[in-house]
């Protein structure tokens, strides 16, 4: 028997690393899945396979590569300690094969790890007959975005959970909203891998390093996103974009924009993009940009020509899933 989950990656519409500071965020899952596969093995080995091209096997403590090498290691222990996160909740010790294929860019602020983290806790709940709620598929997969990220906020463990478009502040129950019309957007990839907690802490230093300002910005953000919820509610994409523009004046301040970022930012814009920011942590990675739902090919040529790697995507509405496959 194989329990299968799969989990969709995300935008960040609004309010990244400002949500860190306990201010709201808004994020949206996207048409791009990380997909787990788990069955039980006869000995205590958790072997994962990922379609990264790495591959290797947990014994206790000890790993064993199979393919990659040891720097397969960092790749493979998030799903590690996220399915030993579901046993440990229901008092097992079991060996596991555990297959990763994920469609979502890697270290580009698509949420690759958390869905991969939030798959891997459906999935082996799933295997074991666990009845995981929402609440506790998020909290289960925490350990692993430590991991990963040391200080995240939980913004992508939870949008990958619920799906849809949500609002989320930190130590507060996650408002999923009601959304009636699409939200088309067009992903930008700069190709330029980076890694959250770094961001995190050089964010960390400009705000230290200017506290009085910072701590007005911080206050601005939040109503931005307050405001974005307010236009999304009524169908404005207009006004979204508007805010999505100005969100990207407030990410630059806290020194996470890059030229490789702006130069697809502007390309979107000159697209047609009806506003367009980072997503995610900054510093590389990708930009999403807002459009009208027929200008969406014309906003990705426009990020080609600027030599960024576009997705055309919208908001989906489903969020992590699983099933048994006998
Ligand atoms: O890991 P990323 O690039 O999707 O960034 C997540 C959003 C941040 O606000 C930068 C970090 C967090 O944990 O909220």
């Amino acid at each position: 028997m194989k329990a299968v989950a799969s989990a969709p990656g995300k935008v960040i519409l609004t309010g990244e690393h400002f949500v860190v500071y306990g201010e709201p965020a808004l994020a949206m899952a996207i048409n791009l899945y990380a997909k787990v596969s788990v069955s039980e093995r006869l000995d205590d080995r958790v072997y994962i396979s990922s379609n990264l091209g790495v591959s290797g096997f947990f014994e206790d403590n000890r790993f064993s590569p199979e393919i990659g090498g040891n720097k397969s290691r960092k790749i493979l222990e998030p799903i590690k300690i996220s399915a030993e996160a579901v046993l440990k909740s229901l008092g097992e010790k079991r060996g596991l094969n555990i297959e990763v294929t994920s469609t979502i860019p890697v270290a580009a602020g698509l949420g690759s790890s958390s869905a991969s983290a939030v798959s891997t806790v459906a999935a082996v709940g799933r295997l074991f007959g666990a009845k995981l709620t929402k609440e506790s598929v998020i909290n289960l997969s925490t350990e692993a975005e430590r991991y990963v990220h040391v200080n995240p906020s939980g913004i992508d463990q939870s949008i990958s959970t619920y799906g849809g478009v949500i609002s989320y502040k930190k130590n507060e129950e996650i408002v999923h909203l009601k959304i009636k019309s699409a939200i088309p957007v067009v992903i930008g990839n700069s190709g330029v891998v980076r890694n959250t907690g770094k961001l995190i802490d050089k964010v960390h230093v400009r705000m230290e390093s200017l506290p009085d300002v910072m701590e007005l910005l911080i206050k601005a953000a939040g109503k931005l996103t307050t405001r974005a919820i307010d236009a999304l509610k009524i169908g404005n994409i207009v006004q979204l974009g508007l805010l999505m523009d100005v969100s990207q004046g407030f990410l630059t301040a806290l020194g996470v924009s890059s030229e490789a970022i702006d130069k697809l930012i502007y390309a979107a814009k000159r697209g047609g993009a009806l506003g367009a920011k980072i997503t995610g942590a900054g510093g590389g990675g990708c930009i999403v940009a807002l459009t009208h739902l027929d200008e969406r090919k014309k906003v990705a040529q426009s990020i080609s020509a600027a030599g960024g790697i576009p997705i055309i995507s919208e908001n989906i509405e489903s969020g992590v899933r699983s099933w048994i496959m006998r």
